[in-house]
């Protein structure tokens, strides 16, 4: 099956997963039958290409290496369409695309105008995949209406614990159950920061290092003001609980005011100081807070070193699941993407295959007969 991306925004995680759509081009056609095309990016600081027929990735991502910061048009002029300025509107609106990617920044002003690109597409049918939490956290539940309405789909693994496998997880390997609360670390850059702290090393120094890394939020304040994980907290619930939650909803404290004494603290009773998100879900409420904490040795989430998140479901079914995964990074936030376009496209013999892609260690020998 072909399949025509439109990709809105190409910051870390756009540039992760247009490189992990390169690497595995192979892969996909093999084992899914899935050959992608990118027919269109659009951003905030760089304008929009648009080439019906495809970019060629390669040359893409090696020009855009190379001029990091120089506009679309001056590096290709060629894949512009002349004398006028491709809006993100237009694209979504009027390109011809099967799904749309998007990976923009997450804003805290209703989720827009983001929430209004998915909205438009979704309208017209397209699937969209998406990492960005501003529109999942803000309009989840009307957004979910017009995937229904539609037909389309709205995938968004990638807005918690980047892409580790939250939702997949959730779907499919706990159909049957009731989540009745989560605890989790759910924001990389606050643990990154928090882990060198306790190692003596300052806020600022700490800061830096997390958004050299990637980690951070393009306004680092989200992450360390709570916001970001606030906003994961509120998906979480949203999903779980199928109800229609807001932010002021949500008890919040970020790790920004920690002092010393708290860090002292923490070490004379052997603990670690993280900053956990809790959801309770009951039948007729939710109640999510979000505040620094310190745990001992024997609770799940103590063990997670640098931008590690994790996170602990307790379920009626099976009692405690613990996922613990990278949370945050490009190459990791961009397969949360991936994951997502493969799920809409899994191909026919999906069922048959071995999940561990090393070919060269055959998992299954041919001559092996039962
Ligand atoms: N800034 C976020 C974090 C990125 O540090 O977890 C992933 O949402």
């Amino acid at each position: 099956v072909k399949i025509k991306i439109l990709l809105l925004g190409f910051g870390n995680v756009g540039r992760g997963f247009c490189e992990l759509l390169s690497e595995k081009r192979e892969l996909l056609m093999q084992r899914h039958g899935i050959h992608t095309s990118i027919i269109g990016i659009s951003t905030r600081k760089r304008g929009s290409i648009y080439v019906p027929h495809g970019i060629d990735m390669e040359t893409f991502l090696s020009r855009t290496t190379e001029d990091p910061l120089l506009d679309f048009k001056q590096i290709f002029p060629e894949m512009t369409v002349k004398g006028k300025d491709l809006s993100v509107e237009d694209l979504v609106s009027l390109a011809d695309y099967d799904v749309l990617a998007e990976c923009t920044v997450t804003s805290m002003d209703g989720g827009q105008p983001a929430c209004g690109w998915i909205r438009n597409a979704l309208e017209r049918g397209k699937h969209v995949i998406t990492t960005n939490k501003g529109p999942i956290a803000f309009h989840y539940p009307y957004l979910h209406e017009l995937e229904l309405k539609y037909g389309g789909r709205l995938l968004f693994e990638g807005t918690v614990m980047s892409g580790t496998p939250v939702f997949s997880t959730l779907s499919r390997g706990l159909p049957g159950s009731r989540i009745d609360s989560f605890e989790g670390v759910l924001n990389g850059t606050c643990n990154y920061i928090l882990e060198l702290m306790q190692q003596g090393i300052d806020y600022e120094k700490a800061l830096q290092k997390a958004k050299e890394c990637g980690y951070a939020e393009a306004d680092p304040s989200m992450d360390v003001e709570g916001y970001d994980t606030a906003l994961k907290a509120l998906i979480l619930s949203q999903v779980l609980n199928e109800v229609s939650l807001s932010m002021e909803k949500i008890e919040l404290e970020g790790i920004k005011g920690i002092n010393e004494r708290f860090f002292k603290e923490a070490c004379m009773g052997k603990g670690k100081i993280r900053l956990v998100a809790r959801g309770i879900l009951g039948h007729n409420s939710t109640d999510i807070s979000v505040k620094p904490e310190v745990l001992q040795k024997d609770h799940p989430l103590y063990n997670l070193p640098g931008p590690m998140n994790g996170i602990l479901f307790h379920s009626d079914t099976i009692g405690q699941v613990y996922i613990s995964g990278r949370g945050a990074g490009s190459r990791e936030t961009g397969f949360a993407l991936l994951r997502d376009l493969i799920s809409l496209f899994p191909g026919e013999g999906q069922k048959f295959k071995p999940i561990n892609i090393r070919e060269s260690e055959k998992l299954f020998r041919s001559d092996h007969r039962c």
